[in-house]
């Protein structure tokens, strides 16, 4: 804690700074040749779809195996990654943004044992338990939120779809044959925890009806100013409610307002809106971060509405496959979905893909991000030069 009775010197705020706030700086855990080449690597390669090698100016080498697997993870699992780390890389092991497991090795006779190990460990079923892929012009594993499993505002599951989706699209994580990479994201509701506004292929759960209202014990659970303070479209007001002829506070919602967004059920559980028919998921697709081709663009919504359909949602697998097809089909080589749709128009992708066209899919979003974001990352910042 930061006090001066205990030693805090306001001057030098880093003096014998002890604290236990935030992990152990990431260098510590480098493996040993990386520690090593830091700042000196010379250029990488794929040597195969989910094998890289990084070469260093000296020349060091690192070869990594990427192998996909789950966001939600079993300790059993985790150990059985940590014994095969213990095993080729002396205990060093990588979790990547995506969701990929990441061994790395120095030299090339560990790296084909690592991967000959590997391919033996399956599940029961004859799955395998560390699947090699996801580099380069592939699909990289489906980052996604939490889903029925553990947050409290979804309007579809997280790892239930994303597995039924990955296993459709399998062989485009474990081959790099498409025009481009193509990212896949799930968020379970618009608060959009996955990002899927910036990805090829989003996947977001929606609700489409408005909250129900728990009138008896509303005023016990929440506080009625925040609910109302809420609600981003101002459609929640405080009323006075009659239960069983008693008169209790509580709130009115005016549907015509509402656009399910659930705001106000985070903070009020007696609002809740999650709903059997209600729910399902939109699919976006063309937005990227790269500046590659063309600037940096959002999703778009091409498919309004898919009912949940647990636990395989084969609906929405089947959709995103066909969107996946057509595009591996259609586009040039390095054009991400974006640039493809970009260079054919609209028309054209709803025609190629077969998908339907309604008016659920015209496009009346113009959030201050559209033309507040300059929505390219070619940044000139220019304060160093002052
Ligand atoms: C109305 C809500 C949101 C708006 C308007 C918004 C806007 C943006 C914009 C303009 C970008 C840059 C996109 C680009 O360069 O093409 C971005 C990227 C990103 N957003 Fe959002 N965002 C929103 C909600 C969220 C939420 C809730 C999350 C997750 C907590 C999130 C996570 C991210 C991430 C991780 C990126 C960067 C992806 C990358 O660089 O690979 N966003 N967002
Ligand atoms: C609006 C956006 C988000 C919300 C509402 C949200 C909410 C939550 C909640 C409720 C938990 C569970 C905590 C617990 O079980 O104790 C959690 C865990 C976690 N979140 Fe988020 N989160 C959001 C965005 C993100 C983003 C953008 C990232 C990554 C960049 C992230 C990474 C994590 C991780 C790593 C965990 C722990 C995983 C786990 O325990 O299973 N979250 N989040
Ligand atoms: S996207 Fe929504 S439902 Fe899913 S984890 Fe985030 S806040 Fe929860
Ligand atoms: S769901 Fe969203 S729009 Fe509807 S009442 Fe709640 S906060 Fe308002």
């Amino acid at each position: 804690m930061a006090f001066i009775s205990s030693g805090y010197n306001p001057a030098k705020p880093m003096e014998n700074r002890i604290t236990d706030i935030g992990p152990r700086k990431f260098t510590e855990f480098f493996p040993p040749v990386i520690a090593k080449n830091a700042g000196n690597w010379d250029y990488h390669e794929i040597l195969e779809p989910g094998i890289l090698v990084h070469v260093a100016k000296n020349g060091d080498k690192v070869f990594t195996v990427r192998c996909g697997a789950a966001r939600l993870m079993s300790t059993s699992h985790i150990r059985e990654a940590c014994e095969i780390a213990k095993k080729f890389c002396n205990g060093h092991l990588r979790f990547t943004t995506r969701n990929n497991i990441e061994f790395m090795v120095d030299n090339e006779e560990t790296l084909k044992a690592l991967v000959a190990d590997l391919k033996t460990r399956k599940f029961a079923a004859g799955s395998f338990k560390f699947p090699i892929g996801g580099t380069g012009a592939s699909i990289s594993n489906i980052v996604h939120t939490q889903g029925w499993v553990h947050c409290h505002t979804p309007a579809t599951d997280a790892s239930g779809p994303v597995k039924a989706v990955m296993d459709e699209l399998f062989e485009e994580f474990t081959s790099m044959r498409l025009p481009a990479i193509v990212r896949v994201s799930l968020a379970c509701c618009i608060n959009m925890c996955g990002a899927v506004h910036c990805s090829d292929i989003g996947l977001v759960g929606i609700h489409r009806k408005p909250p129900m209202i728990d009138h008896e014990n509303l005023a016990n659970l929440c506080e009625i100013p925040l609910a109302v303070a809420a609600c981003p479209t101002a459609a929640v007001k405080p009323i006075t409610a009659e239960v069983n002829g008693q008169k209790v506070k509580s709130v009115a919602i005016n549907n015509d307002r509402c656009m399910y967004c659930g705001n106000c059920y985070t903070m009020c559980p007696a609002l809740p809106l999650s709903d059997g028919t209600g729910d399902g998921i939109a699919i976006m697709v063309g937005g990227k971060i790269s500046n590659r081709i063309k600037v940096p663009s959002f999703s778009k919504v091409v498919v309004a509405f898919v009912p949940n359909e647990p636990p395989r949602w084969p609906t929405m697998a089947k959709i995103v496959k066909k969107i996946v097809e057509v595009y591996a089909e259609d586009a040039r080589k390095y054009e991400r979905i974006g640039d493809w749709i970009h260079r054919i128009g609209w028309e054209t992708f709803y025609e190629k893909t077969g998908l339907e066209f309604s008016h659920h899919c015209i496009d009346d979003f113009r959030d201050p991000a559209y033309y507040t974001w300059r929505q390219t990352t070619q940044f000139k910042f220019t304060s160093h030069l002052d």
